[in-house]
């Protein structure tokens, strides 16, 4: 691409919390979302529409985006893995649409604007996480994304296991690639690849994406790295350099996933905003991250956080800054 804005994808409060051992209440939640578009995060993924007898953490996201301020110019989005979960958050937002009057829905934006979709590259996968198969998964995820799409939210799609898988080690790229290209054809603006397990090097990462950018334009791709085997940073800059321009990271490096067992956090926010300073890479964000995403001010979101989860900050900028 020929313009150098990246754009990050905040999923701290949905992939960072969801596989914490502890319950975070939902007014910490709240504040954590509000914190950090108050520090220029423009794409935050709120929680999920999940079963809550499969992933506990997220239950209270209805609660959580109706009560969290909501700003301008920032997406909400939430997870849902099937036509219930859509289901559940239309049922909100008929209920906003119904009580907010006209001069409300200008200036404040609905408890979500968006949702992700996922599915996977093996099936194992696919089995542990969503209790089905890849093909199934689709055909539902098919009508689940034309049914988004008519109400008009905005669909991000997701490939988990995108270069190991941790019940099949190796992934065929090419299946990455198929996957991927059904989440575009059935209207998914952006297509993440997840490195699940976090266990992917930069060569891994740039085999795979050249693969995927056969069928799926890269302007449309983004990468999603967990950080198990500490290669996440590393392979933040491989998918720059093969043009990727977005990235999902969590403040704190919070993060995991409940059926991928092992794994650690995403990148943390912190660090990939330090290691872009001063690169010919800009970081989007808006005013009140200057323009960016306000360094400090994650730092700071990542120790509360962390703080509030009985730990400290795992981000090593984060680490680092609040040293000095
Ligand atoms: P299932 O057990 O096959 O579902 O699970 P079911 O349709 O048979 O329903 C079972 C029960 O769940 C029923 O309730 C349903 O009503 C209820 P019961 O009659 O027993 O009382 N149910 C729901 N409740 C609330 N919301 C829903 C919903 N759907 C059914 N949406 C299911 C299938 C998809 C539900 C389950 O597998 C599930 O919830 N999976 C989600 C797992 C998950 O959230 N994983 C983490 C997110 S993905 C991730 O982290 C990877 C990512 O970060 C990228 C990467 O790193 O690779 C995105
Ligand atoms: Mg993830």
């Amino acid at each position: 691409p020929k313009s150098n804005l990246v754009n990050i994808v905040e999923v701290g409060p949905r992939d960072g919390l969801q596989n914490e051992k502890g319950i975070v209440p939902v007014d910490v939640k709240v504040e954590l979302i509000e914190r950090l578009a108050l520090a220029g995060c423009q794409n935050i993924e709120a929680g999920s529409f999940v079963s809550p007898k499969w992933v506990p953490q997220m239950a209270g996201t209805a609660e959580v985006i109706t009560r969290m301020t909501r700003l301008p110019d920032v997406h909400y989005a939430v997870l849902v893995p099937n036509q219930k979960g859509l289901d559940n958050l239309n049922t909100l937002l008929s209920t906003y649409n119904a009580s907010s009057s006209t001069s409300d829905a200008e200036t404040t934006p609905p408890p979500s604007d968006e949702i992700s979709i996922f599915t996977a590259a093996t099936d194992a996968f696919t089995k542990a996480n969503l209790n089905t198969s890849i093909a199934e998964s689709l055909s539902r995820l098919r009508s689940v994304a034309r049914a988004a799409l008519d109400r008009g939210l905005r669909v991000r799609g997701y490939v988990s296991v995108a270069v190991a898988c941790p019940y099949l080690g190796q992934v065929d790229y090419t299946k990455v690639r198929e996957v991927a290209n059904e989440l575009r054809e059935m209207g998914c603006y952006e297509v993440s690849l997840g490195d699940t397990v976090g266990q992917g090097t930069p060569a891994q990462v740039a085999e795979m994406l050249e693969e995927v950018k056969k069928s799926v334009p890269v302007e449309m791709l983004a990468g999603h790295f967990h950080d198990t085997y500490g290669t996440a940073i590393a392979n933040v800059f491989t998918a720059l350099e093969h043009g990727v321009r977005t990235i999902d990271s969590s403040v704190g490096g919070l993060g995991g996933c409940p059926y991928s067992p092992g794994a650690t956090g995403n990148v943390a926010t912190e660090d990939v905003l330090y290691a872009l300073r001063g690169s010919k890479y800009h970081v989007a964000g808006s005013e009140y991250g200057h323009g960016s995403i306000d360094l400090d001010k994650m730092t700071e979101i990542g120790w509360w956080i962390s703080g509030k989860l009985g730990r400290e900050s795992v981000s090593r900028a984060g680490r680092a800054l609040r040293a000095r």
